[in-house]
């Protein structure tokens, strides 16, 4: 009896540090929906992110300036007079006036190792961002950017989510619409995933670029999507994917969103030059997903 009720206390997934950034701003809904179920899951996470909107940045990273005017939707006041700055009820909340991969980067290695002791973070995680990263996107997203500079220059694992649905909403909006809370759990499902998959979590210089399709129609419950491991760039003149599916051609990114049955796309990202990492890379994380992926009809 006893043992059981302790066994049903401990959490399904190990608790991990983990460092949160965005390209859409601190105060943005999808990224606190996120989160909130990353810190509801055990995790141990900081959230540094930009003080405004900054989508559409890409990799560009410049010390942050001095803030004088209000955060996003009014999320900190003005008159900081501070490059950085903190939820004073909630530290591990964090915004830097900088760019998406700034904010990671001072995330990384300023504001969350307080929190840990010195020690770095054991995964990274972006946005979800407030529309697509699919395809052509990918070079210019702030989401990926962040994430890229995790795992090429930090060496910590990361993944880049983004979710079709957009329209920009301020953290305290309430109630919390649907595709915010889906989004978030999907997320938090992957992450699930990624961990029972044990460490090292990802292979090394690759990041997971994850699309969520629209929550609209059959797809507004998390528990109807399906997960399909996809391409960023088209395959035409490439060397072949991993075999899976009954293909050595894996699906770009795009059309595994644009299928109708829910699908969400993960591709294993090259963080070299933010394209498809190559097969050998595929075939580790094919192996650690298998039971969450499933093939397009
Ligand atoms: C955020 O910035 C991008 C790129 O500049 C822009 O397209 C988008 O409309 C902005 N979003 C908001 C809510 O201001
Ligand atoms: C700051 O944190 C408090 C406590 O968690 C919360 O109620 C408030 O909405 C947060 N504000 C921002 C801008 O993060
Ligand atoms: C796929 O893309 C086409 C063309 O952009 C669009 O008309 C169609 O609605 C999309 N289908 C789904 C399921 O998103």
């Amino acid at each position: 009896m006893r043992t059981s009720v302790l066994l049903a206390l401990v959490p399904a997934v190990q608790g991990l540090r983990i460092i949160h950034s965005n390209d859409d701003g601190w105060a943005e809904l999808y990224t606190r929906s996120f989160h909130d179920v990353l810190v509801a899951a055990g995790h141990d996470v900081v959230l540094s992110a930009p003080a405004e909107n900054k989508s559409g940045t890409g990799s560009s990273d410049a010390e942050p300036s001095i803030r004088t005017t209000a955060c996003q939707y009014n999320s900190c006041p003005a008159g900081s007079n501070s490059p950085i700055g903190v939820n004073a009820t909630n530290p591990r909340l964090n915004w830097v006036n900088s760019f998406p991969v700034t904010s990671m980067r001072y995330g990384i290695d300023t504001i969350a190792p307080q929190f840990w002791n010195g020690e770095p973070p054991e995964l990274a995680v972006a946005g979800p961002n407030v529309g697509s990263n699919l395809y052509l996107q990918v070079p210019f997203s702030g989401t990926i950017g962040s994430s890229v500079f995790a795992s090429k220059e930090r060496k910590v694992p990361a993944i880049a989510f983004s979710g079709v649905s957009s329209g920009t909403l301020p953290w305290n909006t309430s109630p919390v619409p649907q595709r915010s809370l889906v989004y978030a759990q999907l997320a938090g499902k992957i992450v699930d995933a990624v961990i029972k998959g044990g460490a090292p979590y990802l292979p090394e210089d690759v990041f997971l670029n994850v699309n969520f399709p629209k929550v609209e129609g059959q797809c507004t419950d998390a528990s109807k999507f399906k997960f399909v491991l996809s391409r960023i760039n088209l395959g035409w003149f490439s060397a072949p994917d991993v075999q899976t599916c009954g293909s050595t051609r894996l699906p770009i990114d795009l059309s595994v969103v644009n299928s109708s049955g829910c699908y969400v796309s993960i591709s294993v990202g090259d963080a070299n030059d933010k394209t498809t990492a190559p097969a050998e890379k595929q075939a580790v994380v094919l192996a650690k997903l298998k039971s969450l992926l499933t093939c397009l009809p």
